[in-house]
């Protein structure tokens, strides 16, 4: 069971947080889809405390998100926790650290899934964070640094000591990437030992898998990154089955399409004519499969305005 605030989730299905794809026009999709927890992309601690702009924009969200984490990452404790009083005055519902971005500039500056590798350090943030923020404090990691070194039990302990709201754990390792399958025997391990509720998440991509690995690791929600982009709907189908036990199909294409053209309308709210751009990265979501997908891509790719794009998602198959 998930609490926070006035909410309650058993299990709660999560959108994981991911940089360019969860701003705040496609969380709104997903919740609408029932989606119960969304975070905001992560957020450079420095950056918001230098007041950039673009840092700050990351943290808008409308109250029909919540409940919503905004994700800050950092390895200075200082930073951390000015960022996070920063991050907590614009009224989110938690603020999550992130302990798993593995990329090399974030990593190797001991930040995001460089903390793995220095518990002290993530154990010191924490610290601060809970003793200076009167939000709910989480934190979003990996099994560890790589496979010779993995030590989640070990940070489930601390984290527990620290008194975090919950842990969402995505089930590899830092030299992993997004290689490889995800090892949900570490879920059911932490859940095993962990006081705090505990996410599971990895790999989780249709309402089988989501079945089983709640049922395997016993974990008190799943959390959903690809799975959601290929298939925002996913959150429908999944309470549809664990709440009325239903079987929801795939949507059809004038469905899809319909979804679709919401998602835009959001997006252009959101980024005004930047949503042509940032709404190319969804083409597979509403069109693969589709006969004429090659054309439709194409006429989305060198599209200029969201005129132009409206136009494709009214009638993807008028030839031009
Ligand atoms: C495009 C992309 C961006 C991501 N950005 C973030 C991020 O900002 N913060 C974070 O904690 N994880 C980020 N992740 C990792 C996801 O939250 C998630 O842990 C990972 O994709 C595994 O889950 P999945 O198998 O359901 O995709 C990102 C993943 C992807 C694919």
């Amino acid at each position: 069971m998930i609490k926070i605030n006035d909410y309650k989730f058993d299990p709660a299905f999560v959108l994981a947080p991911m940089e360019d794809v969860t701003d705040t026009a496609f969380r709104r999709l997903c919740k609408e889809m029932g989606a119960d927890i969304v975070y905001t992309e992560f957020i450079s601690s420095e950056a918001l405390i230098r007041d950039a702009e673009k840092a700050k924009r990351k943290m808008m969200f409308y109250p029909d998100e919540r409940p919503i984490g905004i994700q800050l990452y950092g390895s200075r404790v200082e930073s951390v926790v000015d960022a996070g009083k920063r991050a907590q005055s614009v009224g989110p519902d938690f603020i999550d650290l992130n302990v798993g971005c593995p990329v090399t500039k974030v990593a190797d500056q001991g930040m995001g899934a460089g903390l793995l590798k220095n518990c002290d350090l993530m154990a010191a943030i924490v610290k601060a964070l809970k003793e200076e923020l009167t939000l709910s404090v989480t934190v979003k990691m990996r099994l560890g640094w790589d496979l010779e070194s993995i030590n989640v039990l070990q940070n489930v302990k601390i984290l527990n000591e620290m008194g975090v709201h919950w842990i969402a754990i995505h089930a590899r390792t830092r030299a992993q990437g997004y290689k490889g399958e995800a090892d949900w025997s570490w879920i059911k391990k932490a859940k095993e030992i962990s006081e705090v509720p505990i996410i599971g998440n990895g790999d989780i991509t249709s309402v089988e898998k989501a079945e089983w690995a709640l049922e395997y690791s016993k974990a008190d929600g799943i959390m959903i990154g690809r799975g959601a982009i290929k298939a925002p709907w996913i959150f429908r189908q999944l309470k549809a089955y664990f709440f009325e036990g239903k079987r929801l199909p795939e949507p059809e294409f004038e469905e899809k399409l319909s979804i679709a053209r919401k998602h835009f309308t959001l997006l252009v709210e959101h980024k005004g004519k930047y949503a042509v751009s940032a709404f190319r990265r969804f083409s597979n979501t509403y069109f693969k499969g589709e006969k004429g997908v090659a054309k439709i891509r194409q006429r989305l790719s060198v599209s200029r305005s969201p005129e132009e794009v409206f136009e494709i998602l009214e009638n993807p198959f008028k030839l031009k």
